[in-house]
């Protein structure tokens, strides 16, 4: 089915007519239900399942899946954190998640370098952060092939030799719309959140998501599919991400590039658009509009030079989006949307995540 645009606008002025609505977005009109379902469908896929009932908590680690999963969490309190006074809480992707546990080279050092930066910046700033390397969740595809070369080698495996995908389904189960991998890391976000509530000196209440690149398009997934996500912050994530898909950024990705590139972060529907980038009748602008409510708030981040993310398609796609809190009767734009471009590449540095907490210090 095709929703019109205005039908989108439409149901977002309606929302704001609607405190209800506005208190339990999944009260929300018809039109934003069917946009998202719009966005499953065609583009990231559907979950399988919601809060596993068998899920339990030890320490920093989340167990599921039969006692199949169990993902690490490191976390980072700031000195301030109490029960008296929990601390709003950062939620993101392990900066390390590509090479995490399996190469030691300069640029598994760089990132390493980069995530602990980050932390103390976090902290130092009255902010936890909670991170974890994504593979636990769902290994990313290199990461399979290295898990395969190890089982044919006999070698012993690292703790996430399953995955999401075998644990709810199995490959075999697959469909055209079912979930992959950026939905399913976006799943596992939602499952540390469900952490975070169960934790005294964490403010559940004051979580943001936010992630670089392939984690970036994972952030805006989870802020959109689970309202619990109070800001969201996607850093240079380009096509699938924040990136419009119908403007035209030559140097920029296109979808028959990421889904011949990385076809499994996608549900298999998305292979329909390649070639089409400009016919999609729903565009990134719309995707991020979704998370449009008076109490959550958009970060979008681009690098100058980040041509394959393409900056100028991320600026526009956080403008179109912030149009979805102006039909509520709010401030988009420098209200309830922060957006900035950082001089330089691909790239999330301390640089990025100050401007970020400072548009979080007077919203989270
Ligand atoms: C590739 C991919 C991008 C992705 C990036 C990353 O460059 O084409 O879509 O954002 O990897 O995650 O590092």
């Amino acid at each position: 089915m095709k929703i019109q645009r205005r039908s989108f606008i439409a149901a977002m002025a309606a929302m704001a007519a609607c405190a209800a609505c506005a208190a339990d977005p999944a009260s929300a009109p018809a039109g934003k239900e069917e946009l998202l379902k719009w966005f499953l469908d065609n583009v990231y896929g559907h979950a399988p399942i919601g809060r596993p009932k068998d899920m339990t908590f030890a320490g920093n680690s989340i167990v599921f899946g039969g006692g199949k999963m169990k993902v690490d969490l490191t976390v980072a309190l700031p000195a301030s954190a109490s029960k008296e006074k929990p601390c709003p809480v950062l939620v993101m992707g392990d900066f390390r998640t590509w090479n995490n546990g399996m190469r030691d080279d300069a640029s598994s050092k760089k990132q390493k370098q980069q995530q602990d930066d980050i932390d103390a910046f976090v902290v130092s700033r009255g902010y936890a952060i909670v991170h974890y390397n994504l593979n636990e969740a769902t290994p990313d595809q290199p990461r399979r092939r290295e898990l395969e070369a190890l089982k044919k080698a006999g070698k012993p495996l690292p703790p996430y030799a399953y995955g999401l995908f075998e644990v709810y389904g199995g490959e075999k189960d697959r469909t055209a719309t079912s979930w992959g991998t950026i939905r399913s890391w976006a799943w596992c976000h939602s499952r540390v959140l469900d952490w975070i509530e169960a934790q005294p000196m964490l403010d559940a209440k004051r979580v943001a998501v936010l992630g670089h690149s392939r984690l970036g398009k994972t952030a805006i997934c989870a802020g959109v599919t689970d309202p619990r996500f109070k800001v969201v912050y996607s850093n240079a994530s380009g096509c699938g991400g924040a990136k419009l898909n119908r403007m035209d950024l030559p140097r920029s990705e296109h979808i028959h590039q990421i889904t011949r590139g990385f076809p499994y972060w996608f549900c298999q529907n998305f292979n329909a658009w390649r070639g089409r980038d400009k016919e999609i009748p729903h565009d990134q602008d719309e995707w991020m509009g979704l998370i449009a409510s008076p109490t959550r708030y958009l970060y979008v981040a681009s690098g100058s030079t980040d041509h394959w993310a393409g900056p100028a398609g991320e600026k526009a796609a956080a403008e179109g989006a912030a149009k979805a809190w102006e039909a509520l009767g709010l401030k988009g734009m420098g209200g309830h949307v922060g957006y900035h471009c950082h001089e330089g590449p691909h790239d999330l540095g301390v640089r990025d995540v100050k401007l970020f907490l400072d548009f979080c210090d007077t919203r989270l």
